[in-house]
């Protein structure tokens, strides 16, 4: 049986690598260099964002403003926040900033020891230690999950039978190319609702291509987003404006105007409304403007706001503002 998989497998890894030779994106900034602290950066901003917005508007100015680990070490907060801003999901840059001052010099090389920093789960960790230091482990990210399904036909497996599967599939011998070949396989051509099997190199192997490849895994329903209304307040006084900086999990770090349940400020001067979309809920928020001091706040002038890292939404008022 192993041997029988060892030879499979190795066809497979071979039609493989010639399709990530001709088809796959190498020219990739992160899969050019061998650099820890870039390939971080690189996992991590891609996470829970497109390569399109990571490449055209995050990776660069990122790394230019904080070009080694040390220099992200020495930074504030807000500082690190403000280059994330955009990009959603802030948790991930609070996690790089507490690693990054945790560590001394480097990053560490063994998938263990990256494991243990915040915000290194397991694919992250295989996914550095693969590009950075070529350790033999796969990834296991949802495109990856998505063709390991499609290839062994199955329609709902628990993590760990798809890591399994993950090193099943592993082509040990070429851990950066394999792991980048099968990331851009999943986005490139086993995409989630368009399986371009006649452009798969696994297609001979695979076993959901012989049947309704969107059929794997199992469709899960989706959920309704549910909408959040609220009042945001522009407390103003001589030219500055009141600001809070979030303490709450959601969007944590963040400086933003006041907000209210809504209903509550209906009878003062309205500015504008605004919709903002997040994943689990879109805001729906009336914006008002009151003239007033009060302590309880910092205030700001709008030069110092938009120095300030601010969520999407109170960017949108920055702009009413203006
Ligand atoms: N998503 C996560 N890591 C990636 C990589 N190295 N290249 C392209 N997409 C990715």
């Amino acid at each position: 049986m192993a041997s029988f998989y060892l030879l499979k497998h190795s066809a497979v890894h071979t039609t493989l690598l010639q399709w990530y030779e001709t088809e796959g994106r190498q020219e990739l900034p992160w899969r050019l260099t061998r650099d820890p602290y870039s390939i971080w950066v690189s996992e991590i901003m891609l996470q829970q964002t497109q390569v399109k917005t990571v490449l055209e508007r995050f990776y660069f100015p990122f790394l230019e403003r904080f070009p080694t680990l040390q220099d992200l070490a020495h930074a504030s907060e807000d500082e690190v926040l403000k280059m994330w801003e955009g990009l959603g999901y802030y948790t991930r840059a609070r996690h790089m900033y507490r690693a990054a001052q945790s560590l001394q010099h480097e990053l560490p090389q063994s998938v263990h020891e990256l494991m243990r920093l915040p915000g290194i789960g397991r694919s992250t960790a295989h996914a550095i230690a693969a590009f950075a230091y070529q350790t033999p482990v796969p990834i296991l990210d949802a495109n990856v999950k998505r063709i390991l399904y499609r290839f062994f036909g199955k329609k709902r497996l628990a993590e760990k039978a798809l890591w399994d599967l993950a090193y099943q599939l592993f082509d040990e011998e070429h851990p950066f190319e394999y792991n980048q070949a099968m990331m851009d396989l999943g986005s490139l051509v086993c995409r989630a609702r368009d399986a371009r099997c006649h452009h798969c190199p696994l297609h001979s192997g695979c076993t959901a291509a012989k049947t309704d490849p969107l059929n794997f895994p199992e469709k899960k329903q989706k959920r309704a987003v549910p909408i959040r209304r609220k009042d945001i307040v522009v407390i103003t006084c001589k030219n500055r404006y009141a600001l809070k900086q979030r303490t709450s999990r959601f969007l944590k770090g963040l400086w933003g105007f006041i907000e209210y349940e809504t209903n509550t400020c209906s009878d003062e001067k309205k500015l504008g409304a605004l919709i903002q979309k997040y994943s689990h809920f879109h805001l729906h928020a009336d914006v008002y403007i009151r003239h007033e001091y009060d302590d309880t706040y910092d205030y700001f002038t709008l030069e110092e706001i938009c120095k300030l890292p601010l969520s999407q939404a109170d960017i949108k008022i920055v702009n009413m503002l203006k």
